[in-house]
């Protein structure tokens, strides 16, 4: 059975101090509805962050980035076995601000997928279309090329070990949110791309998570779409209320 997922992408925000008020709030919060509380936070507070979240294993600590290469003169890049040594259970990788601020290619994001599940760190793998593409009613075949180029050479064990968050760019940070059934509509698309590559089986146990503007005020009815596992947040993770609100949404 796929999981209920809310994760928080923290993004490039808080001092270390504000991410453990946050954190600490959060282990406070009743966020029981979800399966799985995700938080995604800057490297500089990986280690106070997992102290914070001791003995709290229904929430789980995650990298925003890591390298495509194990180790090695690679001033500035934080590779998968450093991250399991800051006890990080998830790491984000294809976010479209990494693909289109960092330039990061899919030959660059199949290197950084396989580092982290070489090592046993799952992959919150992102996906999703610009305003262009979705306007020109482009987005689902858009969408199955970044699975085809990015994903699908993966074995099935390996895809065990992945969620995968759709996040339309056109929507992040925007305030526009996809309605719920533009986002039902492609999860279901994703899940059946999944079903043909792969099994009917595979594609039913895959959580796949929304993101893109989700709030507190919205996030129920989005979770609420059959295909829906979940969401992706930026700015509303930032503020603890909003985001355990969030996480009571299932
Ligand atoms: P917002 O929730 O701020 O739109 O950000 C979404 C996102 O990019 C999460 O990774």
């Amino acid at each position: 059975m796929r999981k209920k997922i809310a994760a928080g992408n923290w993004k490039m925000h808080t001092t270390i101090e504000e991410g453990v008020s946050l954190a600490t709030a959060l282990c406070q919060a009743d966020t029981a509805s979800s399966d799985r509380v995700i938080l995604c936070v800057p490297f500089t507070h990986l280690a106070a962050v997992a102290k914070a979240l001791d003995r709290q294993a229904h929430i789980a600590l995650a990298a925003q980035n890591l390298s495509s290469q194990a180790q090695g003169a690679y001033t500035g890049e934080v590779s998968a076995s450093m991250l399991v040594s800051a006890k990080v259970e998830f790491v984000l990788v294809g976010h479209s601000e990494r693909r289109t601020l960092f330039n990061e290619d899919s030959a660059m994001l199949r290197g950084k997928i396989a580092q982290a599940l070489s090592v046993g760190i799952k992959v919150i793998y992102c996906l999703g279309e610009p305003l262009e593409i979705r306007q020109a009613e482009a987005h689902e075949a858009f969408v199955l090329d970044q699975l085809q180029n990015d994903l699908f050479h993966l074995s099935e064990a390996d895809l065990a070990n992945v969620v995968i968050a759709y996040e339309p760019i056109w929507a992040i940070g925007t305030g526009l949110t996809a309605s719920p059934q533009q986002a039902q509509d492609m999860h279901a698309f994703i899940r059946a791309s999944l079903a043909n590559q792969y099994n009917q089986a595979l594609a039913n146990d895959m959580s796949i998570l929304y993101g893109g503007s989700v709030k507190a005020g919205n996030a129920r009815e989005i979770f609420s779409q059959p295909d829906v596992d979940g969401g992706l947040v930026g700015g509303a993770a930032l503020v603890a209320e909003d985001f355990a609100a969030i996480c009571a949404s299932f």
